[in-house]
């Protein structure tokens, strides 16, 4: 088993810092979401990309390049074009100094969640024990601010900038269990189409209580950037 080595200072990671380093001498990202400290693989499971740069939303990391996400916690991929989980490593803080060393095949990154030592803390090495479940990450009961919400978590791979801001929804309904979205692309030859109505559709049928989502594209009214949010404006530097 590979022992513990000192990666890195506390203090050269800030809260909502991120940190190239090398485990193990594989290239590895140092993440800290306040106490919270995550070592995870730095290379994207889909195409070899590296994540380094990669938006993170809700503990999880966005692949810059086609948009796949991976949990921080665990490793696994939460949307595709992703299917394998990255990996992730133990760390531990020993007096301000963060150490870290690759998990044993015993050690998978979901008992580590329970007993072991998935993440750290800046204060000691502790267990994320209170983590919440995907469904309650969400809620009991949906509204359509968590459907919303949960389209949010779709990053136009070319743009990278989620959907709702960029104005392709058009229209959400829900019927029952099942939801209905109309959105647009950006442009009829989008690349991406099939990717992002994909995740969307994941992202949607995620949720508590959502059995089915329906992704319809239309053309109608075409998109133009008139519809972006001033967020996605200001993102794009658009004035
Ligand atoms: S390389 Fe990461 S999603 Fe394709």
């Amino acid at each position: 088993m590979a022992d513990f080595e000192r990666i890195a200072s506390l203090k050269d990671l800030p809260d909502n810092g991120r940190l190239s380093v090398f485990i193990d001498d594989d290239p590895a990202l140092l993440v800290r979401i306040g106490d919270a400290i995550y070592a995870v693989e730095d290379v994207c499971t889909h195409d070899g990309q590296p994540l380094t740069d990669g938006p993170i939303v809700d503990d999880q990391i966005v692949c810059p390049r086609h948009g796949a996400r991976f949990d921080l916690r665990t490793g696994q991929p939460t949307c595709m074009p992703a299917t394998q989980p990255i990996a992730t490593y133990l760390v531990e803080i020993r007096d301000g100094e963060i150490y870290a060393r690759p998990r044993t095949a015993n050690e998978s990154a979901s008992e580590s969640l329970e007993g072991g030592t998935a993440m750290a803390t800046a204060e000691q090495s502790v267990v994320d024990k209170n983590a919440p479940e995907e469904t309650e990450r969400y809620g009991e009961k949906i509204d359509d601010a968590k459907l919303i919400e949960a389209l949010q978590q779709v990053i136009d791979p070319e743009l990278m900038i989620n959907i709702v801001d960029l104005g392709l929804v058009y229209e959400v309904n829900q019927a029952a269990n099942k939801v209905n979205v109309l959105m647009t692309l950006t442009s009829p030859a989008c690349p991406a189409g099939p990717q992002i109505v994909q995740q969307a559709k994941m992202a949607l049928e995620k949720l508590k209580d959502v059995d089915e989502a329906e992704i319809r594209l239309t053309l109608s009214p075409p998109w133009t950037p008139a519809r972006m949010t001033d967020a996605a404006r200001d993102q794009l530097g658009i004035f």
